[in-house]
């Protein structure tokens, strides 16, 4: 505790950010600390597991003694441990875990594993203090694509999910083939925004009538047939407007499916989360559709949606406070299902 309030250490290690907070009553971001390795994967154009582990275990004291100065508390005052404890990469997982059980133990902290997706969901409780659930939340990242009915802080069911690549996966699979680089997802917002997202017909995958799932890998094969096909006939390929028309294909059938998920389950706020939530397009087609529909819209600053451990702090509070502490045995996980925060 300082200054009257219930500190929380959040940690997260999932994929390629060593990211480690200090969250004030599961609501205030006291520090913020994140080492990306971005510029390493740069490189190789996605993240490779092995050099990730490798990274976090380089990186995680140092993010630790700043999270703590930068919060101006020591260890002493954390009252509570959170730690990501799937899904992800299980090396860098692994480390983020091996870390929060090492504090936990040495000064007898009690000690949370919280799902990533619940992490996500939660950046919503920093960006806005008064935010409850229920809610529908609608999680876009490198990882995931699931639109989310959010019942309690610790309880939630999938509606549906893609079922192949997820949002952030197509952007970035897409950037690469359009040599944009790593990671792709918000090089295309920016050059998206000089092309015309007419002036290529992509096709906008529904899946069945009803369905809450989604399929985006067949994209990166229509966007790479496309290029191909122009450069054979000898016509320029405008990176701006495949950009754009690639974004529109995605993002219509993001905004419909959620949209009908709304009208389907009455709900009254609408939360956006993960990486892929950052994306100008995403935010300025759900801002109109939920303006017409007379709900609120949630959206975390891009800082909070992209990975990072203020949103696991958070998380990790709510489940504290709804069922407890978890045992020094418990483990990282790299598939663990989200009904299980
Ligand atoms: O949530 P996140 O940091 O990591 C995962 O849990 O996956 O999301 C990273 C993903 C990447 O695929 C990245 O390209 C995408 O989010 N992303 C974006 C934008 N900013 C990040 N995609 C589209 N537009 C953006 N502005
Ligand atoms: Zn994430």
């Amino acid at each position: 505790m300082k200054d009257g309030k219930f500190l929380t250490l959040g940690i997260e290690t999932s994929c390629d950010e060593t990211a480690i907070s200090v969250v004030a009553d599961g609501r205030q971001v006291w520090s913020n600390v994140i080492s990306s390795q971005i510029e390493i994967f740069k490189n190789y154009g996605g993240v490779v597991p092995e050099i990730a582990s490798r990274h976090h275990l380089e990186n995680i004291n140092k993010v630790l003694e700043e999270a703590l100065k930068v919060a101006d508390v020591t260890l002493d005052d954390i009252d509570l441990i959170g730690v990501t404890e799937g899904p992800g990469l299980i090396g860098a997982l692994l480390m983020g875990v091996a870390t929060a059980k090492a504090i936990a133990f040495a000064k007898d902290i009690p000690l949370v594993g919280v799902h990533h997706l619940f992490g996500h969901i939660s950046a919503n409780f920093l960006e806005d203090e008064n935010l409850e659930p229920p809610f529908l939340a609608l999680i876009t990242s490198g990882g995931h694509t699931e639109i989310v009915q959010v019942k309690s802080y610790t309880d939630c069911e999938i509606l549906g999910g893609t079922r192949d690549d997820a949002v952030g996966e197509a952007y970035d699979k897409v950037a690469r083939v359009l040599g944009l680089g790593y990671p792709g997802g918000p090089k295309i917002d920016k050059i998206a925004k000089s092309g015309n997202p007419e002036a290529v017909n992509f096709t906008r995958v529904l899946l069945e009538k009803d369905s809450y799932d989604f399929s985006f890998s067949g994209l990166k094969t229509q966007v790479l047939n496309y290029i191909n096909t122009e450069k054979q006939a000898g016509r320029e390929v405008c990176r701006e407007d495949v950009a754009a028309s690639f974004q529109q294909a995605v993002m219509e059938v993001v905004v419909k499916k959620t949209m009908n998920a709304v009208n389907l389950t009455g709900a009254l706020k609408l939360v956006m989360a993960g990486g892929v939530a950052a994306n100008s397009k995403l935010r300025s087609m759900l801002e109109s559709e939920t303006e017409k529909a007379g709900i609120k819209l949630y959206c975390p600053k891009p800082i909070l949606c992209t990975d990072n451990g203020a949103m696991i702090g958070s998380a990790a509070y709510y489940k504290y406070k709804a069922l407890g502490e978890d045992e020094l045995n418990m483990d990282a996980s790299s598939n663990l299902p989200l009904e299980r925060n």
